[in-house]
């Protein structure tokens, strides 16, 4: 079915990445789902359990955080590699609720024992930091807070790049050296928690090294070095399917800093987030909604703070998967697109919620930016304050009313839906590969 993803050599195995072009929930897991049946090996790089993935199959409805999302394949290989942040407890969790629901997670599922631990306290300090900035308790009311998913991502990835005060998943197997080391850590995070106005009992090393260890005892099976196992899964050639968390414009490098996640989630995170050379992967799927939408604070060009935006919001279901705060809704925009096809490498676009977009008289996609002085310009700019500033300038197409979430061939799908699709491989210079009409797996059009 799939032959999105192609190889210059028929006979060798075929490796892919699927990314988010905007600011999450394009509808990655969808595609991860669907492109796992032409894959060995499904691969996190990236991010924890900020990430909701949803995917739908018949009447059922599963929403992952960590574990990836082939894990509905018995037969494929699940992989937490070392760029992502764990939260243990959210993983057995997830673990739990699969098994409960007839999902086995055994020895499909590997997680690197590099990957960095998610601790209670980089959650609170998380929590308390974002109330903290929205409280607005500082000088001039200025709001620094991120709206973050308050999932500990930051802070546990601060702990990475700090090192001294980092747990990592291998950690979790020593008792007695988890216990050292969170006798000085709880100490220190127990005075970092009180300064920012943290009303608690001082966190208690045994009880975390107690429960932290029971963990790490259930999760023992699956913890490995996750990089040799891939580099065995290329020399037998398996072929691997990388799943990105968050998306490009969230990137900690290239996305809308500060209003970012704390990872490289484009496709260069992929390299350092798994060990894996990025020369291996021939096949980029960027996913792309049909239009925007972003949760928390930032900026969003061409954001509809009006009943357009009510309209997709309601038509889309555009609450978040992982903290169901509403998105915020707009029209595409491709300036931003293009950037991030450009960042990744993208080979091929899925355009996700095309049905969403049935109904509207007409539709705007934004090709172009106006600065404050004027100038006019197709190139992004990756950087908060600069982005607030600019004017969108849209390009106006007709729109469609018929409903088209059972439609299977692009073909048949209604001319002004095609002219859409049309302009967006124009602009962004990629072929759409995928179109998606709804969210169950059956609800996709892929092109051959
Ligand atoms: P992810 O984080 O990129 O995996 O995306 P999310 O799962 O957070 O959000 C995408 C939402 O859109 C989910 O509720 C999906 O079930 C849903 N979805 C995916 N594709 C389509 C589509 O083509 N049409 C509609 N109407 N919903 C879709
Ligand atoms: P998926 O994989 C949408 C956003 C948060 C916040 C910012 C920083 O489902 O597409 P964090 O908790 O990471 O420190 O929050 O990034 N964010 C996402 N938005 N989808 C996601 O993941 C996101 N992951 C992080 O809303 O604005
Ligand atoms: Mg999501």
């Amino acid at each position: 079915m799939i032959d999105v993803i192609s190889s210059p050599d028929k006979n060798s195995s075929r490796h892919t990445a699927v990314v988010g072009l905007q600011w999450g929930d394009e509808g990655k897991g969808k595609i991860v789902d669907l492109l796992t049946s032409k894959h060995d090996v499904i691969v996190r790089y990236n991010g924890g359990a900020n990430a909701g993935h949803t995917l739908v199959v018949g009447d059922e409805k599963y929403a992952l955080h960590l574990i990836p999302a082939g894990i509905l394949y018995p037969d494929k290989c699940c992989v937490i590699a070392n760029g992502v942040v764990v939260d243990p407890q959210k993983l057995v969790e997830e673990m739990d609720a699969l098994h409960a629901r007839g999902i086995e997670v055994g020895d499909n599922l590997c997680i690197s024992d590099r990957a960095h631990v998610v601790m209670p306290y980089h959650k609170e300090h998380d929590a308390a930091l974002e109330d903290v900035l929205a409280s607005k308790a500082f000088e001039d009311d200025v709001d620094l807070s991120l709206g973050t998913t308050k999932r500990g991502i930051g802070p546990a990835y601060a702990d990475k790049v700090h090192r001294s005060t980092a747990i990592r998943m291998g950690d979790l197997l020593d008792e007695a050296n988890l216990h050292r080391r969170l006798r000085v850590i709880c100490s220190l995070r127990t005075a970092e928690l009180a300064a920012l106005g943290v009303q608690a009992p001082p966190l208690d090393p045994d009880e975390l090294t107690q429960r932290y260890s029971a963990l790490g005892r259930r999760l023992k099976p699956h913890i490995t070095d996750t990089t040799y196992l891939l580099h065995d899964c290329l020399k037998d050639g398996r072929s691997l399917l990388f799943e990105g968390a968050n998306a490009c414009l969230l990137d900690i490098d290239h996305g809308t800093y500060p209003y970012v996640t704390s990872s490289n989630c484009s496709v260069l995170g992929i390299p350092a987030g798994t060990g894996i050379p990025g020369r291996h992967i021939q096949n980029v799927i960027g996913i792309m909604k049909a239009y925007t939408t972003r949760v928390g604070e930032g900026p969003i060009p061409t954001e509809q703070v009006n009943e357009i935006g009510e309209r997709i919001r309601e038509r889309g279901h555009e609450y978040g998967t992982t903290t169901n705060r509403p998105r915020r809704c707009g029209w595409l925009d491709l300036v931003a697109v293009r950037y991030s096809a450009m960042i990744c490498g993208v080979t091929s676009i899925a355009c996700m919620l095309l049905d969403v977009l049935s109904g509207f008289d007409e539709l705007k996609v934004c090709t172009h930016y106006k600065l404050t002085d004027g100038t006019i310009t197709d190139r992004f700019i990756p950087d908060a304050r600069r982005l607030e500033g600019v004017q969108p300038i849209y390009e106006t197409m007709p729109g469609w009313s018929e409903e088209i979430d059972e439609t299977t061939d692009r073909a048949a799908l209604p001319e002004n839906a095609r002219g859409y699709l049309d302009r967006i491989e124009q602009i962004v210079g990629v072929p759409i590969g995928i179109i998606s009409v709804g969210p169950e797996r059956t609800q996709t059009v892929v092109e051959v």
